[in-house]
């Protein structure tokens, strides 16, 4: 009695495995034989056909290019829609006070004012950038230390402000001795922002003044690059130290990331200096160097005190119309 039942259950299976597999094994050579000599025919066949057959009988090619063409105008028109994953740009140059934080945090919120999503990284222990959106970097308990070290997830230790903000500490200043014995130790930025790229449109990351792991952190996790250079006391040697380094990283961390631009900040378009500073950037750098200028203007050194961007503390000064250029000229280079 007790055999005879689990016989029956397991006859049927067999039965409908075998049926299955047989229409399956036949099928699937036919479409691949088929696809192959109608893709590498696609091209040269419209010249020859009218020539060959005039009888106006339709090819086999005839029917299925057309399709093709859909095809890949569907695929054409999905690369050109908006990115779906943040487009991640570093705010670097070891030099101190060349307006990197400024930058970053000016140019995101020009970003969100065209209605784009966006993140800001502090990556400086200093926490300027974490100041100017008015949180104190002594009060705040989780920070991209832990994320870093730690690996918390990034999304735990974002504020919310005029942009989204992951916030620094100053234990972040023992973040890069504390990273330097892990594996992928170069790459725990990257591997963090994987689990909100899709949330964003663009990442904006602030570096420390100094070529460390954090900015190594910054570089591999970023497509692109913006160098904010002070004209008053430029430094070319500086400069090709950034590219040295960058040079690196393409070749062993991250082949895509690229310079987006160079971009002459603190200008005081009245000295003769700067001008010739400029000139010595553009010989150099050539189309590298943004259109954009950012000229020296008392608000930027005024709106941080009060815990906002230019553009929220003085949304109609000429200090934040720079930055919504510069924002413009990026989009324009084809970002979103
Ligand atoms: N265009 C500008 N005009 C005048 N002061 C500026 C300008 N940009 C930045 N600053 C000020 O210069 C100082 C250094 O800028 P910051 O962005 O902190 O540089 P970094 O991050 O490279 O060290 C800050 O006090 C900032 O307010
Ligand atoms: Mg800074």
């Amino acid at each position: 009695m007790e055999q005879a039942v689990p016989e029956r259950p397991y006859e049927e299976p067999r039965a409908d495995i075998e049926e299955l597999h047989e229409p399956v094994v036949e099928k699937q050579p036919e479409p691949v034989i088929e696809e192959e000599p109608a893709l590498n025919a696609a091209e040269p066949e419209p010249e020859e056909s009218p020539e060959a057959e005039g009888d106006g009988r339709m090819k086999a090619i005839d029917l299925i290019a057309p399709t093709r063409l859909d095809f890949l105008a569907e695929k054409e028109a999905a690369e050109e829609q908006p990115v779906k994953t943040a487009e991640v740009i570093a705010f670097a140059n070891q030099k101190g006070g060349v307006a990197k934080t400024t930058t970053t945090l000016n140019l995101a919120v020009a970003f969100a004012e065209s209605g784009y999503r966006v993140l800001c990284i502090d990556l400086d222990p200093q926490g300027n950038l974490t100041m100017s959106q008015g949180i104190d970097p002594d009060k705040v308990e989780k920070s991209l230390y832990d994320v870093l070290v730690n690996d918390m997830p990034i999304s735990e230790i974002i504020v919310k402000r005029e942009i989204d903000i992951a916030v620094a500490s100053i234990d972040l200043a023992g973040a890069e001795i504390a990273m330097s014995t892990k594996i992928g130790r170069e790459r725990s930025l990257e591997k963090a922002l994987k689990e909100v790229s899709g949330d964003y449109d663009f990442v904006c990351i602030d570096t420390p003044p100094s070529l460390g792991l954090l900015t190594i952190n910054a570089l591999t996790a970023a497509n692109k690059v913006i160098v904010p250079v002070q004209c008053e006391y430029l430094s070319m040697r500086g400069l090709v130290q950034l590219q040295n380094t960058l040079r690196m990283i393409q070749e062993n961390l991250n082949p895509d990331v690229k310079i987006e631009g160079i971009l002459p900040t603190m200008l005081d378009s009245r000295t003769i200096h700067a001008k010739e500073a400029i000139e010595i950037l553009e010989e150099n750098f050539g189309d590298l160097v943004f259109q954009s200028r950012i000229k020296k203007a008392i608000k930027f050194a005024e709106a941080p005190v009060k815990g906002a961007s230019v553009l929220k503390y003085d949304s109609n000064s000429s200090a934040a119309n720079y930055y919504r250029d510069l924002a413009k000229e990026v989009l324009s280079h084809g970002s979103a």
